[in-house]
């Protein structure tokens, strides 16, 4: 079965029909830049073009960097335009789309289904964390292989600032940081992470997931497993397209 999944992203709205039985793009991916400001009527013109590029007519997943409620409603716009805040995503997008069937979920919970799936987690039991580095930080909590939606752990408080203003890979270029310098950043707050919830296992995403090497060695000292990402890229758009399927 395939259902089309769009990630959208601070750079790139992206999106492709997916394949659910093996959990990977059917095709190749179609991106366009995300319009800045990244407005909810800007994007939603970003999403139809990625969609109508395939000519797709069934059922779409998209993921929104910030909370969603009930595959609906916008709770929260950290790094995109705020007017997206308290907006119905699935009514703006369905209408943009032509009536298509619409769910719309988090970011980060996107990639930890996929990842829980088909990638880093797959078979995991017990407490397993996604987190995922970019202009933000993303988080997906699952126990047992169930998800706990919206948990926004990027936005924990570390050494006085938000998590994500400190250990984003945002904020590595910004504050021009060193692998080293970063990754000791990175353990910090995992080592946070870990007193609040005790996970057995944490899978590192966002695009550092390629460059994992550079930075695993600094992570000493937390106790539990890390590893990489492995879907990477396109973690997002199939874990989309996974959550619409129900
Ligand atoms: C948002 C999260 C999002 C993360 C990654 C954070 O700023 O609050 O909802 O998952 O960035 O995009």
């Amino acid at each position: 079965m395939q259902i089309f999944g769009v990630d959208i992203g601070g750079s790139g709205i992206k999106g492709a029909p997916v394949d659910l039985d093996r959990g990977d793009l059917a095709q190749e991916r179609h991106k366009v830049l995300t319009p800045s400001p990244a407005t909810p009527d800007g994007v939603a013109d970003g999403v139809k073009q990625v969609v109508e590029h395939f000519g797709w007519t069934g059922p779409v997943g998209l993921t929104f960097p910030g909370v969603v409620t009930d595959g609906a409603t916008v709770l929260t716009a950290a790094n995109v335009d705020k007017s997206w805040v308290d907006t119905d995503a699935r009514a703006l997008f369905r209408e943009r789309l032509g009536g298509l069937d619409v769910t719309v979920v988090n970011d980060a919970d996107a990639a930890g289904v996929a990842e829980m799936a088909f990638g880093a987690g797959r078979g995991r039991r017990g407490t397993v964390i996604l987190l995922t580095f970019g202009t933000g930080i993303g988080s997906a909590v699952f126990h047992d292989g169930v998800l706990v939606p919206n948990t926004e752990l990027g936005h924990l408080e570390l050494d006085g600032h938000e998590a994500e203003k400190r250990a984003s890979s945002k904020a590595k270029e910004d504050h021009d940081l060193t692998w080293e310098q970063w990754g000791h950043r990175v353990r910090a707050y995992l080592a946070h992470v870990e007193m609040l919830f005790s996970p057995e296992l944490f899978v590192i995403g966002g695009g550092v997931s390629r460059k994992a090497h550079k930075f695993l060695p600094y992570l000493d000292g937390v106790r539990a497993e890390i590893v990489p990402a492995r879907l990477q890229n396109n973690a997002g758009i199939v874990g989309a397209a996974m959550r619409a399927a129900g």
